[in-house]
């Protein structure tokens, strides 16, 4: 599996000139994803840390290049890793806004873990997902049409988090102190 280590993904944030705010964003998700991945792992689920890293870190490498195209950026991530030769990464990044199996009870995975931590972080802070996705209405919820898909992605996403923590010893709103 080719995984680039943080040096590598440090320097893709650089070469397609990712925003320092969008830096400092995909920063912290590395922080809570790793953190998670960790606490999974010590729980006795299969997880691959590395990959974890790589993924939270490149999750919106083409997100600044986004705001000019409208280009959907999970889709474009996706490739541009897949080109790179980085495909399971690409296979994570592609997720990181909508899941194609939000169920984790049958098999909990690296897309999981990234696609919520995204959703814990509000621009570089740790938040909960009623105030995530209220910052997201008020951004992105500019039709009623986006409104209700920003809607239905809140409540699989509380789906998500009830999984994960399901396996976890702790509540979601510990991450805060734990992390
Ligand atoms: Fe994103």
């Amino acid at each position: 599996m080719n995984i680039p280590d943080k040096t590598t993904c440090l320097s893709l944030m650089d070469r397609y000139e990712m925003l320092p705010n969008i830096k400092d964003h995909s920063l912290m998700v590395k922080h809570i994803a790793v953190f998670l991945g960790k606490k999974l792992m010590e729980k006795g689920f299969d997880l691959n840390i590395q990959l974890i890293e790589a993924s939270a870190l490149l999750h919106d490498i083409t997100k600044t290049i986004s705001f000019k195209t409208k280009e959907d950026h999970a889709y474009t991530g996706g490739l541009l890793l897949d080109k790179l030769g980085y495909h399971r990464v690409a296979f994570i990044v592609k997720q990181h806004v909508f899941l194609n199996d939000w169920d984790v009870n049958k098999n909990i995975a690296e897309e999981h873990i990234v696609n919520y931590s995204d959703k814990r972080v509000m621009h570089d802070k740790i938040v909960t997902l009623h105030k995530r996705f209220d910052d997201l209405k008020i951004r992105y919820g500019k039709t009623q049409e986006k409104l209700e898909r920003i809607d239905k992605m809140f409540k699989k996403t509380i789906e998500l988090e009830t999984g994960i923590f399901s396996l976890l010893p702790f509540e979601p709103d510990r991450i805060l102190d734990l992390a």
